[in-house]
């Protein structure tokens, strides 16, 4: 249908939103863990093997979009549709550096990755203090950068839904909705 979104792009969209809300919540659940015990090693092998396998959809999604375009914007004030463009953009970003961040920092630390905790990658890094607590850092604060992203995201789309009343959302979603 034109102006939709192809079923790929529908499917990865979704896929990586939800798997990257519930690596949120993850990833900030884990400060509930108390430090140098056996449970948060566990788990934060967990985050990191979960948030490899969201960083390779992510690579193949950003693949994928590159040689397909998307649909051509909806009609919407010139501003709006930059703001939309900048936005998707600045998410692509924030969906790169979170996962290579996370996965910079693993190397620069002794503990390196245990994949499931079963199989352990060895960091091809030195343990570096100050390089872990750069990339950490940087994890960390694009954690909130990215969410803050998500929810104007998701005002924007409650806006076209509630107020413009305009396709926006069927485009992105191959419900009922969509094919009407
Ligand atoms: C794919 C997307 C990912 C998201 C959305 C994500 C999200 C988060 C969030 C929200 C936190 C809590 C930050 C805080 O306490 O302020 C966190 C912590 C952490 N993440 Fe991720 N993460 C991702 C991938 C990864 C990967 C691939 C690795 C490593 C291979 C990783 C390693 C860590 C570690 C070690 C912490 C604990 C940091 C600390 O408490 O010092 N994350 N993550
Ligand atoms: C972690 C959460 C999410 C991320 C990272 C994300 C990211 C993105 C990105 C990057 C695009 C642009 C796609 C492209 O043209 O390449 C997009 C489009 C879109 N997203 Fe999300 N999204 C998330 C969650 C959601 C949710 C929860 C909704 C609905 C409630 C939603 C609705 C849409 C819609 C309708 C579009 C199409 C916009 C248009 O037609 O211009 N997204 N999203």
């Amino acid at each position: 249908m034109p102006g939709q979104y192809t079923r790929t792009a529908m499917v990865l969209h979704w896929l990586i939103a939800v798997l990257l809300i519930g690596q949120f919540a993850f990833g900030w659940l884990l400060d509930e863990i108390p430090r140098n015990t056996p449970a948060r090693g566990f788990w934060i092998n967990q985050h990191k093997s979960v948030g490899l396998v969201i960083g390779i959809l992510i690579l193949l999604r950003i693949v994928w979009r590159l040689r397909h375009a998307p649909p051509p914007p909806l009609p919407m004030p010139a501003w709006q549709r930059r703001a939309a463009h900048a936005s998707h953009l600045a998410m692509y970003a924030c969906m790169v550096v979170m996962p290579l961040s996370g996965y910079l920092a693993s190397n620069f630390s002794k503990h390196g990755i245990k994949l499931f905790n079963t199989v352990r990658l060895a960091p091809w890094g030195s343990d570096d203090k100050l390089l872990y607590a750069i990339f950490n850092q940087t994890h960390k604060v694009t954690a909130v950068v990215f969410a803050v992203l998500i929810g104007i995201h998701l005002l924007a789309v409650i806006k076209h839904t509630l107020v413009n009343h305009d396709r926006l959302l069927a485009r992105m979603w191959n419900g009922a909705s969509a094919r009407s």
